[in-house]
Formats: structure tokens, C-alpha cells, sequence
């Protein structure tokens, strides 16, 4: 990505979730903005990879392999970043981990246990370390930023999507209510809700190919989004641009939740006592 212009000009981001898809567009385009930008992720090799790829635009980048949700991990990423780079300026809450049954399943078939270690990690994640960032900011009296990648899932129900539509409904909620709490302190919380992102393939990845193409052709702009979209509005709530946007939360879709429908629901399993299997088997007896 072209350097564009220094709107992060030698601030520090912290990015989670940095070894790949949207968070290494966002950690790419932090560094294009100026910034010194520490690469977090549990994947030590992407978080390297992505790491490697900022210092070749010429800028100090630190891979963190490390667990979001973990706080006396947290802790440990932040004390290296800080001692490496400085204090961090701009937090980019990003990461989101898959548990088990949670991922695109029914209601009825998510385990509760899995329920917990779901909602627990995904949301330790967002509140550790936007309390780590926060509090050093407010000892050193700092202005600072935080940016929370939401999803359109937290305002219109994705279907089998039960315990990731619930966290990002919790993560605006937590971006309004930081928002107001630290902003005495100078320190602004914004949301964005990223559409349908056009993102390498997972395995278990459930719109692959043309079902991707189709549902695109079903949002108001034609086509999925792309992570640099994503990473545009990030640098642009992390900068001064936004000094005075605070408790926002941004859907950056392509109008997808500006329709009256989501054109997910028409490409996932829609789950009835007939098709459900073994634990309609259950139901019944
Ligand atoms: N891709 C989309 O279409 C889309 C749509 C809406 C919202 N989002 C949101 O955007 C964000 C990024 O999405 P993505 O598609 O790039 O995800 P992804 O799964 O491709 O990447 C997530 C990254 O987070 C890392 N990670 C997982 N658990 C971690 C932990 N405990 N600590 C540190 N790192 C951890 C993973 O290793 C991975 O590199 C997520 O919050 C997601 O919910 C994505």
C-alpha cells in the first residue's frame, strides 16, 4: 500500500488479530500512515510475516505472538511494545476467535460450555486490553484512540450465528459505555461493522467462491467489501480527523444494513426438526 500521508504520524498502534485478512490490511495501512505499529496475534509466524512486510515500507513494526484474551498476556505485549516503541497511541480491538460448536451452528446445537469459552475469550479480548491501553494513556495524561471491529452482526441477526452476533452486540455496548468514561480523560472509542469482507478462504469457511460472488451481487454497492476498506476507516477514527467522534459505531458495507435485509440468511442451512440430525434425534427421544 502507497504511503498516503502521515495521519499517524509517529504514534503507535497495537493491532490484535494482525497475521492476516483485515487486520494485517489495518496494521499495513497504520504503517503507511506513519505509524510504529506492533502486530499482535496468536499465529506468531503471520504476526511475523505481517511484521516484515511494515518495516519494508520503511517503518518500525514489533510481531507479538501472543493471546488477546489472556490478560497477563496482554500485559506482557504491552510492556514489550512500550519498552520497543512507545506508548500506544491507537488500539485496534480486532481479533475474534472461533470456539467449537459456537461457529455457525444452530442454537440449539451450541454447547453451552463451548457458549462460555466463546463469550469469555471474545469479549477478555476487547476489555483487557482496552483497559491496559487506557490506563497508560490516562498516567501520562495522553490523548489516545481506540477502534473496535464490530460486525453488522451485532444489529441484524445473522442466522447460526448465535454466539458471535451476541459478542458484537456486547462490543458496541462496550464501545458506548468506555466511550463516556474515558472520554475525560481524552481518550476517544469508536466501532466500526465491517459487511461481507472479501477474506482468504478458511476451511471451514461457509461462503466460498460463488456463493460469495452472489451474495455480492445482492449488496446496494454489487461487491464485498475489501480489508482496505475496512483499514481506511480505521486510520481515519484513529487519527485527529475524528478528534471530536466519540461512542460511534460505523457500518462500512456497502449498504448492506441500509436495505431491509441481510442476504446472508439466504445461503446459510436453515435448520428445522427434519434436517437438524442427531439432535433432532434427541428432540424426539
Ligand atoms: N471477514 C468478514 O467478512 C468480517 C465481517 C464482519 C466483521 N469481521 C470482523 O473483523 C475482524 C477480523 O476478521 P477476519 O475475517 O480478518 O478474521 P480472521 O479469522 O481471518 O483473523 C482473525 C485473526 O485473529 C487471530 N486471533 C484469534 N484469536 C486470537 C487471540 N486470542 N489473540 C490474538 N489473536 C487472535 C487469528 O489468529 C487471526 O489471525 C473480526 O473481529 C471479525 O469479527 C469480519
Amino acid at each position: 500500500m502507497p504511503h498516503r500521508g502521515g495521519r499517524l504520524q509517529d504514534r503507535v498502534a497495537f493491532v490484535t488479530g494482525a497475521g492476516r485478512n483485515i487486520g494485517r490490511a489495518i496494521a499495513l495501512a497504520c504503517a503507511a500512515e506513519g505509524a510504529s505499529v506492533a502486530v499482535a496475534d496468536v499465529d506468531g509466524d503471520g504476526a511475523e510475516r505481517v511484521a516484515r512486510e511494515i518495516t519494508d515500507l520503511g517503518r518500525p513494526a514489533l510481531a507479538l505472538r501472543g493471546d488477546a484474551s489472556d490478560f497477563a498476556d496482554v500485559d506482557r505485549m504491552f510492556d514489550e511494545t512500550e519498552e520497543r516503541l512507545g506508548t500506544i497511541d491507537l488500539l485496534v480491538n480486532n481479533a475474534y476467535a472461533r470456539v467449537g460448536t459456537t461457529n455457525w451452528a444452530s442454537f440449539l446445537t451450541v454447547e453451552p460450555a463451548d457458549w462460555t469459552e466463546f463469550v469469555t475469550r471474545n469479549t477478555d479480548m476487547f476489555f483487557g486490553c482496552t483497559q491496559r491501553a487506557a490506563r497508560a494513556l490516562a498516567i501520562e495524561e495522553r490523548p489516545g484512540a481506540v477502534v473496535n471491529i464490530s460486525s453488522n452482526g451485532s444489529d441484524r441477526a445473522h442466522r447460526n450465528h448465535i454466539a458471535y452476533d451476541s459478542v458484537k452486540g456486547a462490543m458496541d455496548a462496550f464501545t458506548r459505555a468506555t466511550a463516556v468514561d474515558l472520554a475525560p480523560w481524552g481518550i476517544r472509542v469508536n466501532a466500526i461493522r465491517p459487511g461481507n469482507i472479501q477474506i482468504a478462504n478458511e476451511p471451514d469457511e461457509v461462503w466460498p467462491g460463488e456463493q460469495r460472488e452472489h451474495q455480492g451481487s445482492q449488496i446496494p454497492m454489487g461487491r464485498p467489501g475489501t480489508p482496505d476498506e475496512i483499514a481506511a476507516g480505521v486510520v481515519f477514527l484513529g487519527s485527529d480527523d475524528a478528534s471530536y467522534i466519540t461512542g460511534q459505531t460505523f457500518n462500512i458495507d456497502g449498504g448492506l444494513l441500509t436495505q431491509g435485509r441481510s442476504p446472508q440468511v439466504e445461503f446459510v442451512t436453515v435448520y428445522t426438526p427434519e434436517n437438524i440430525g442427531p439432535f433432532s434425534r434427541r428432540l424426539r427421544g
